[in-house]
């Protein structure tokens, strides 16, 4: 619903995310067709968010105007520090 409301607001959209299998892969790969189908500018990359070196490459190839960061984290423990890529 945020990619596609984005998508509707005229925005390119990048999607980031690893498709973890703590909710079903198959939903998450089907959204993504789904969003894809809407033929709107829209890339997908899988990587994981706590891989700093793919988001490092990934903000120095792309200049993002807004990052929304929508991971809670499959435990409550489990933090994220903000990265800077994502602050800046
Ligand atoms: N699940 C709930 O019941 C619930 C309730 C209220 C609010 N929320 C909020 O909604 C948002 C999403 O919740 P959720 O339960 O779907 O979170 P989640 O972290 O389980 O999953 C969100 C997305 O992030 C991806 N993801 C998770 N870890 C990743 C990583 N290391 N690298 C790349 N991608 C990764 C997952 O594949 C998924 O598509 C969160 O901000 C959460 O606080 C969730």
């Amino acid at each position: 619903m945020c990619v596609s409301g984005c998508s509707e607001s005229g925005h390119a959209v990048w999607a980031f995310d690893d498709l973890n299998d703590f909710y079903d892969p198959q939903l998450k790969r089907g959204n993504l067709r789904d969003i894809q189908s809407l033929a709107r500018p829209f890339e997908f990359v899988q990587g994981d968010l706590l891989d700093r070196a793919t988001l490092d490459e990934l903000c120095a190839s792309v200049k993002f105007d807004q990052i929304i960061h929508w991971r809670r984290g499959q435990a409550c423990g489990q933090a994220l520090n903000p990265l800077p890529c994502i602050s800046g």
